[in-house]
């Protein structure tokens, strides 16, 4: 069992970064989740994890964590007491236990001024020294350039491509693979 933090531990992290806190969601994330996630163009870049139009009981869901494993380190970005956006990721289990899948996303209105690069940068450092990870990988919409942006900018590497992988909106995409490697010493 690699992941150094018990599940219950992971309910009490909180880490502080520059104008934002990353923290677990709560049940009254709700309204913030709703005003944030019910937007085209954040769905536009994500799996359909995450639908479009965003109602509340696909909020409700989310929260009660039947969407994605809330044990997880699955963290809401809150700025100001808003919770704007979201990051976390799921490790893998057995031969794939020291590596893990990341996915992000944050409210339109926070776009462009450099804040999931911050959000990145103090994450990732965090999650592969509690989770003890080799790997940390992330795949991006050949659509979705912001979000390679961001990855390139914290030290992942572009690995390749997975072809035709993905069919959105009637569209066939390829998923760019970007991974951060930190090999045992
Ligand atoms: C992707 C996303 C997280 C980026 O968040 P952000 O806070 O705006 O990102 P940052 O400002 O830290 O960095 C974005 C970078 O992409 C660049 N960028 C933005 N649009 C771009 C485009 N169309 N083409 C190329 N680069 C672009 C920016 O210039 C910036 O790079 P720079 O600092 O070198 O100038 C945000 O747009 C989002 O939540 N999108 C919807 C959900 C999503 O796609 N999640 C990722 C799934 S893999």
């Amino acid at each position: 069992m690699p992941n150094l933090l018990r599940q219950h531990d992971l309910q009490d992290v909180r880490l502080a970064g520059d104008g934002f806190v990353l923290r677990p969601w709560r049940p009254d994330d709700l309204d913030d989740l709703l005003a944030h996630a019910n937007d085209e163009r954040v769905v536009r870049g994500l799996s359909d994890r995450f639908p479009h139009p965003y109602t509340r009981v696909d909020g409700e869901r989310f929260l009660a964590g039947q969407v994605v494993d809330l044990t997880d380190p699955v963290f809401a970005i809150e700025i100001e007491g808003d919770a704007c956006g979201g990051i976390g990721a799921r490790p893998g289990q057995g031969d794939r236990r020291h590596s893990a899948e990341m996915g992000y996303w944050l409210g339109h209105a926070r776009w462009g001024r450099g804040l999931m690069t911050k959000v990145v940068a103090l994450y990732v450092p965090w999650l592969i020294q509690s989770h003890w990870l080799y790997r940390l990988q992330a795949t991006v919409l050949d659509s979705n350039p912001a979000s390679a942006r961001v990855l390139q900018k914290n030290g992942f590497e572009e690995e390749g491509a997975q072809r035709c992988a993905v069919v959105k909106s009637g569209e066939v995409h390829d998923l760019r693979v970007f991974a951060k490697v930190q090999p045992p010493r």
